[in-house]
């Protein structure tokens, strides 16, 4: 048996209810399709943890402008199926964009905070389009949990801020970012990558792992993260930004930071854009 695809908000409340209704919990995944091996483990860490994993797929043009991928980005529903199919995922919920965004929809969530700076430098409308979509599928799907990767780790932290900020009862679960055998984080997006390109894209890789061992180790890190720019440049990136930042909150790093931080980057290898970043779990630096 293939598995259920729901496009109807009635449908959808009325299986969640039968599930509570028999004391069931259930996971939310939320995607935008293209499914590859680390939207998987999401759905299979959601299974994990609640009696059902529900994965949603909906491309959400709120979260692109007008210049960006919309209308070229990668979908294929029959292969994202049978990959659910594979992993054991219930339910499918996969909304047209009347039912997300129906005749008249004007409300939209405008995040702060761990919003700041980062990817909203460079695509200011990202991050309201993606919280107003997550603060949808949370209040649609009601699960008891959304599992998120750490590969859009700035995404995941916002998120998480969205649910604390408004009380939404349910917990946000983030999973290690999933890495090809060279290094470079999966994503949809790495299907545009010439062969060339993808030969190059695990420097992206190297580089955020090289700046967060020299903060671990003590270097000043405005200088390993000019090393890390100079080495995307040399290998062809062209570099949106390279940063170290408090890992929880995502502030800029104060002159003395002594908890947890995170190196995150963007750059783009000729027409695709690339993000990855990697923690720093026991910073020794004494110097920014
Ligand atoms: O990470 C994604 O695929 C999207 O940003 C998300 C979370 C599904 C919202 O559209």
């Amino acid at each position: 048996m293939s598995v259920a695809v729901i496009r109807d908000l009635d449908a959808l409340r009325r299986q969640t209810a039968a599930w509570r209704k028999a004391g069931e919990t259930f996971g939310l995944v939320p995607t935008m399709g293209a499914l590859h091996e680390g939207h998987l483990d999401l759905v299979r860490l959601a299974k994990s943890q609640c009696t059902h994993a529900v994965v949603s797929i909906f491309v959400n043009p709120a979260q692109f402008a007008p210049h960006e991928d919309f209308d070229r980005y990668p979908r294929d529903e029959a292969g994202d199926l049978a990959k659910l199919k594979r992993v054991g995922c219930d339910l499918v919920w996969s909304p047209d964009r009347s039912v997300m965004y129906p005749e008249g929809f004007a409300t939209r969530i405008v995040p702060a905070g761990a919003a700041e700076g980062l990817e909203s430098d460079f695509r200011p409308h990202f991050f309201g389009g993606v919280a107003t979509v997550c603060c949808k599928l949370f209040t649609q799907v009601g699960p008891d949990i959304a599992v998120f990767g750490e590969k859009d780790y700035q995404q995941l932290t916002v998120v998480r801020q969205m649910v604390r900020d408004l009380d939404l009862p349910m917990r946000i679960v983030g999973l290690p970012t999933v890495r090809e055998a060279d290094g470079l984080a999966m994503s949809s997006r790495n299907a545009y990558l010439t062969p060339d390109e993808r030969a190059v894209a695990p420097t992206i890789y190297r580089v955020v792992s090289q700046v967060a061992e020299a903060a671990a180790s003590g270097d000043v890190i405005a200088a390993a993260v000019a090393g890390g720019k100079a080495d995307l440049e040399a290998a062809g990136f062209k570099v949106d930004y390279l940063e170290v930042r408090d890992a929880k909150t995502l502030a800029p790093l104060t002159t003395d930071p002594d908890g947890p931080l995170r190196v995150l980057v963007a750059a783009w290898l000729g027409k695709t854009r690339l993000i990855d970043n990697i923690g720093v779990a026991h910073p020794l630096h004494r110097g920014l």
